[in-house]
């Protein structure tokens, strides 16, 4: 099967600051959400947005503490993606490196120094930095104070933040992004918005008030970066996978539209200028009553992204039949049910490489801005042989088959700019918390309790996807 991608296709990987960085209180860093996810059957609840303290606890292991130790390796990390060929590494800033609070009155000038050190770094391998701006990255003080972004202040502490990097970095960040999987908030709402609730919280109220804060923040951004580095691009970020109905029963089919909105919420507001006229029914038939400021819309409207971004794993399936709903597949927080027809991963995650043609044209359609596809991959157990060798042929297929469905898209019409697989080198999983659920082309050994030596170890995709980055895509053998 021959593919055919763009020149200057962005090929690379993506990871976030804090899933590979570790060095979680190092010069001056503060305390994020994320630093207060415990692996373990507690992580859940605290994703959720159940939390009782924010202060870590001696019992538990936090996953974000060390991370893969990037902050320190990231020289020798960044070699082997140049080596592989990237032209474009996806990473996110952590604002709490920055402004460890988030309501400091003035920056951490070693958190900026060291993403000046990163940025510097990856342009010497003629690599293009990818910035996400908030990548499940709340600093915990603006929870604990503020209520996070459910308070209308944070929008003003996060514009503050995202004005201070655009100006320290308007030479050599070029991509940026707002907020990680934006749609993540309605899922698991304290790693998508640093979320916590009380009993008798009416929860919904509390996402989609939150949900408008990020959403007036990211056009503000927006506005901040083409105002401070014209030439830069600024784009949003979507959890995305299309939602097919479990039948062509009518109720099915309008349920999965149903669910395709919800996500599509976010992105409209952010592509389009302004809310959808769905949500209205959605507010009024769930007793939603967002508060909004008189210069909202028009901010909304006048700073919308200039590319989608998004991520894909899966499709999801929904059905209204009671019985059928019972079939959810495990480890989705997208809570898909089965769909008999694809197979699913080691972790119930759906493996539909088709679904991602469906999913690209489907946004291209509705937004018709040029696509980034910055996440993707096959989250698998690597085992070392006696030769130490690691021979990801699961992997290599995942992506050999996903990356053919992306050609198909492109044929199809769709405007790509690049791919940027996640995990290109083993990182904490973001659901779970554990190594074992690895992505990369590198290894990294360390394992679920964080015993290892956190030597790199390159595994057989390594060099599929040097050859794949060589050939712009053509050569997709293994
Ligand atoms: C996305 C996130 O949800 O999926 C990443 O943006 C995450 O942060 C990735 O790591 C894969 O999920 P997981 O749970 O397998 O790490």
């Amino acid at each position: 099967m021959s593919t055919n991608f763009p020149q200057g296709f962005l090929w690379g990987g993506a990871i976030a600051a804090n899933q590979a960085e570790g060095a979680y209180l190092e010069d001056g860093k503060g305390l994020t959400i994320v630093d207060l996810l415990p692996t373990g059957e507690k992580r859940w609840d605290v994703m959720t947005g159940h939390i009782d303290s924010f202060i870590p606890s001696a019992e538990e292991y936090y996953p974000s503490h060390e991370s893969i130790d990037f902050y320190r390796r990231y020289k020798e990390d960044i070699a082997l993606f140049a080596e592989m060929g990237f032209k474009a590494l996806r990473l996110s800033i952590s604002w709490a490196r920055i402004f460890p609070n988030g309501d400091d009155e003035s920056p951490n000038e070693a958190g900026l120094q060291f993403y000046d050190n990163l940025f510097d770094e990856l342009l010497k391998h003629g690599i293009e930095p990818v910035v996400t701006l908030a990548h499940f990255d709340v600093p915990v003080h603006l929870v604990e104070t503020y209520g996070s972004w459910s308070n209308r202040k944070l929008v003003h502490f996060f514009e503050k933040y995202v004005k201070t990097v655009f100006t320290r970095y308007k030479d050599k960040v070029k991509y940026w992004m707002t907020f990680n999987e934006i749609n993540m908030l309605l899922h698991l709402p304290f790693i998508g918005a640093g979320l916590v609730f009380k009993e008798g919280d009416n929860q919904k109220q509390i996402q989609y008030q939150a949900a408008h804060h990020q959403l007036v923040a990211s056009a503000l951004a927006v506005k901040a970066c083409h105002e401070l580095i014209p030439n830069a691009k600024i784009g949003c970020m979507l959890a995305a996978g299309t939602t097919y109905p479990y039948t062509c029963n009518p109720d099915d089919v309008y349920e999965a539209m149903e669910k395709d909105r919800e996500s599509f919420f976010f992105i409209d507001v952010q592509s389009r200028g302004e809310y959808p006229a769905y949500t209205k029914r959605f507010f009024k038939d769930n007793d939603l009553t967002i508060k909004m400021e008189k210069e909202d819309a028009a901010l909304l409207k006048n700073h919308t992204v200039d590319y989608i971004g998004f991520s894909y794993y899966s499709s999801r399936t929904t059905s209204t039949d009671p019985e059928i709903v019972k079939q959810l597949t495990s480890g989705n927080v997208f809570g898909s049910i089965e769909n008999p027809y694809v197979e699913k991963s080691a972790w119930g995650w759906t493996i539909d490489p088709k679904g991602f043609r469906i999913t690209a044209n489907q946004l291209y359609d509705r937004y018709q801005k040029p696509l980034f596809v910055v996440e993707n991959g096959l989250g698998a157990v690597d085992e070392l042989n006696s030769d130490r060798e690691i021979h990801d042929d699961g992997r290599i297929d995942y992506l050999k088959k996903h990356l053919i469905e992306m050609s198909e898209a492109i044929e199809d019409g769709v405007d790509i700019i690049g791919y940027t697989s996640w995990g290109p080198i083993d990182i904490v999983s973001a659901s779970t918390g554990e190594m074992k659920k690895r992505y990369g082309y590198i290894y990294v050994d360390k394992d679920n309790e964080g015993n290892g030596s956190l030597t790199r170890t390159k595994k057989k995709s390594f060099d599929w996807y040097k050859k794949v980055i060589e050939t712009n895509g053509a050569s997709l053998e293994n």
